[in-house]
């Protein structure tokens, strides 16, 4: 009797085990203070190169979460459009995956392969594969968000929409009201800017032109908190891992790297805020199992 009540426990000790090692924690935010990562999703498509411009000309890194198949259709064999990638990477961006086609297909087969086309491409010009990844619209719960973590990304939400997307097109393909769009998106993030946080993920997108020629420039150029610094997401949430990966991986010194690696080591922060998010929710379901696991060991002994 007793060894067959040491079994049961063995085997519930190996299924919680399993249970607690996948929990489905969307990232909804930094935890870095005093930092902004702006990110842009959909892309790469032709204005994705002026942005970069933009972009450094500020002397802002950011991150985007990439395509293999949406905006630009010969991405995937047009080798110079992927050359994108080999400067984003020189100028200190990151690259993170938003799926191959903007689509999370339900066949498991075909999502793993789809991802894995994506990081291929990725890798292929950036040295690194893909570790963090958002979902198309952001739209995955739990079950979704697993999925993902069980390939190993971090799935990222964002806590400040520009509301760059929020448009509708005329019969002449052209924005309506391409002014109160703008508008509308200054008046969002002016908003969020007025709450003072501690750190903001921005959701911005690429693929549109009045985002790039427009609200990115507006954004950096009012930008009130002259201290906050302009980080990846990597970064944003204390992923020192992912900084290494990208120096080990690029030996192109002529780009202005420079400061990428020295702001990357010279972080005002400690480890101690590394991962918050996730340790906290690990942390009480380690709690909650515990405590099952004994309730159960007292209910076996009597
Ligand atoms: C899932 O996708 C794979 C690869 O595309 C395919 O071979 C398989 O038949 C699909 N399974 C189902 C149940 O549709
Ligand atoms: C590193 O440098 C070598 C030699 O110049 C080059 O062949 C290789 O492609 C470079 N690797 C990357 C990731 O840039
Ligand atoms: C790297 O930084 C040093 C010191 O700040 C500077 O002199 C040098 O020009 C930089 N190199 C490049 C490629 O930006
Ligand atoms: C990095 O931090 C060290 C130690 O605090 C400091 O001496 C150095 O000036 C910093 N470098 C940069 C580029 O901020
Ligand atoms: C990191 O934390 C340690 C221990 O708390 C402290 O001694 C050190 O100065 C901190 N470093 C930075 C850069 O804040
Ligand atoms: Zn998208």
């Amino acid at each position: 009797m007793r060894f067959i009540n040491f079994k049961n426990l063995i085997t519930l000790l190996a299924t919680s085990t399993t249970l607690i090692k996948v929990k489905g924690v969307r990232i909804e935010s930094c935890t870095e203070p005093n930092t902004i990562a702006l990110t842009f999703d959909d892309g790469p498509y032709e204005y994705t190169s002026e942005l970069m411009d933009t972009l450094k000309a500020a002397g802002i890194r950011a991150t985007f979460f990439v395509n293999g198949f949406n905006y630009w259709k010969d991405l995937p064999e047009n080798k110079e459009k992927q050359q994108i990638w080999v400067r984003a990477t020189q100028e200190g961006h990151q690259i993170a995956s938003h799926t191959w086609n903007h689509n999370i297909p339900e066949n498991q087969t075909e999502f793993e392969e789809n991802m894995k086309k994506l990081d291929d491409l990725v890798e292929a010009n950036t040295g690194y594969r893909p570790t963090y990844a958002r979902a198309p619209l952001g739209h995955c719960d739990e079950e979704c968000t697993i999925r993902f973590e069980k390939l190993g990304y971090k799935l990222i939400q964002w806590d400040d929409d520009s509301f760059d997307w929020d448009y509708e097109k005329g019969s002449d393909g052209q924005i309506k009201n391409l002014d109160k769009v703008i508008e509308q998106s200054h008046e969002k993030l002016q908003k969020r800017w007025d709450e003072k946080k501690e750190n903001y993920l921005v959701l911005m997108h690429d693929v549109y032109e009045h985002t790039v020629k427009q609200i990115v420039p507006w954004f950096i150029e009012n930008n009130p908190y002259k201290d906050y610094k302009f980080v990846t997401v990597a970064e944003c949430l204390g992923d020192k891992e992912f900084a290494s990966l990208i120096k080990t991986n690029n030996n192109d010194t002529s780009s202005n790297l420079n400061a990428t690696t020295t702001d990357a080591n010279n972080g005002t922060n400690n480890d101690s805020q590394k991962d918050s998010t996730s340790n906290g929710v690990l942390t009480s379901s380690i709690s909650i199992y515990i405590i099952t696991l004994l309730t159960f060991a007292i209910y076996l002994l009597f």
